[in-house]
């Protein structure tokens, strides 16, 4: 696990003489540079060349147009893809494998009806992942090399999802040495309303708590007494970072608990434990604030407690689908309270229908 960890020098940012400088080759104006009489004699070309060739070398130069551009992915840093995507010197982050490419997808249509898609970076796990969203939306998935296997990568509890959890801390730390704020969520969530509003004051991070019981909607914003495991239970899964020395601590105390609580048969360990730990252990060390549990619910109090959800009703902010295991049972429950768009509202979403 730890040389797992050590192992990611191919693109450090930190390296990179203009960190915050843009990519060379802007993907958003990729026709600026045409007059419309180039582009008219191009339109030309294409239909001389579809008349006159054969169907199946047509075809072939399709497909080589296609891998040439996958290509130019291939090498997008992450410095390159935070300075082109970053509005306003704020990220918001997911870190996707292909089979969980529907659920990148819902979330994204809540994100745009809250009109904060522009900032969206996708880490893509893998270069199914990167060459698909970039496709469809030029810039906005890099790859921090290297790849994991994408099968392996998503059974919770197993060592593969470890494995794929455990890059989490250290691509959140290179962000923020990147000088951005960062909001990470799990792709299994969806927006209700606008998070942004919610992170007042200036604290180093911000988090939700895990724990299920009702709390009274006045509830402290500290760190919540440890539980029976002699820590929190904050969730991992959606986390408000500023790029200040206090959060880059927190970061750098979560790779260091995930190398000494390595993956193993007995324990399935995922990251959060380690999140945990790295809090209670640092709390003295970095300004931290619990958002309200009415705005961002546990899957455990939401999804399970109606009397609740009626009470908080309005206040709902960001809904996560946690508290439950496997993908179809994950789709059905969102599909059952509303909040699976993807089959009606593809065209909200940057991606178009994947
Ligand atoms: C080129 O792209 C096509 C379609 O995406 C794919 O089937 C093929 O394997 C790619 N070839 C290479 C050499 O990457
Ligand atoms: C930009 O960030 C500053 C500081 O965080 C904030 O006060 C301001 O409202 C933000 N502006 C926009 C347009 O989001
Ligand atoms: C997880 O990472 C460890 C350490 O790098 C490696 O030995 C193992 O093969 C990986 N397992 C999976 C399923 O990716
Ligand atoms: C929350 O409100 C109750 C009743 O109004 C009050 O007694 C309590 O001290 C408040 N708690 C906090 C943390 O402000
Ligand atoms: C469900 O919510 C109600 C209203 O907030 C609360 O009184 C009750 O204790 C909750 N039930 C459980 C099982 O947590």
């Amino acid at each position: 696990m730890s040389a797992f960890l050590h192992q990611r020098p191919l693109h450090n940012p930190l390296s990179d003489p203009h960190p915050l400088s843009p990519p060379s080759s802007n993907p958003r104006k990729p026709f600026s540079s045409f007059s419309p009489i180039t582009l008219l004699v191009l339109l030309g070309l294409l239909i001389i060349l579809g008349v006159f060739l054969p169907w199946t070398s047509m075809q072939e130069g399709l497909f080589s147009i296609t891998n040439r551009s996958s290509l130019k992915w291939r090498s997008y840093t992450l410095a390159q893809a935070a300075a082109f995507v970053a509005q306003n010197g704020t990220l918001i982050v997911c870190a996707v494998s292909e089979p969980y490419l529907p659920f990148l997808n819902n979330w994204l249509i809540s994100i745009a009806r809250q009109k904060h898609q522009d900032k969206v970076l996708v880490i893509a796990e893998d270069y199914g992942t990167l060459y698909k969203v970039n496709e469809r939306w030029p810039g906005h998935a890099v790859l921090i090399p290297p790849a994991l296997d994408a099968q392996a990568a998503h059974k919770f509890g197993s060592q593969g999802f470890f494995n794929f959890t455990s890059r989490r801390p250290r691509h959140l730390l290179n962000i923020l040495e990147l000088g951005y704020s960062v909001m990470y969520n799990d792709v299994d969530m969806v927006w209700l309303a606008d998070p942004f509003p919610y992170l007042v004051g200036n604290h180093d991070v911000y988090f939700t708590d895990d724990m299920t019981p009702v709390k009274p909607l006045n509830h402290s914003h500290d760190l919540p007494p440890p539980g029976k495991k002699g820590r929190t239970y904050i969730c991992s899964c959606m986390i408000f970072l500023r790029p200040t020395s206090g959060a880059k601590l927190i970061m750098k105390k979560w790779i260091e608990e995930m190398q000494q609580e390595p993956w193993s048969r007995a324990k399935k360990a995922n990251d959060q434990p380690a999140f945990n730990w790295a809090l209670d252990k640092n709390a003295a060390q970095a300004d931290l604030y619990l958002l309200s549990q009415a705005a961002f619910p546990t899957g455990g109090l939401y999804f399970k407690n109606k009397t609740w959800v009626k009470e908080t009703n309005g206040m709902h902010v960001i809904i996560h689908n946690n508290y439950i295991l496997g993908f179809e049972k994950k789709i059905r429950r969102f599909h059952d309270y509303g909040l699976w768009l993807v089959d009606d509202h593809a065209h909200e979403s940057p991606l178009g229908r994947i």
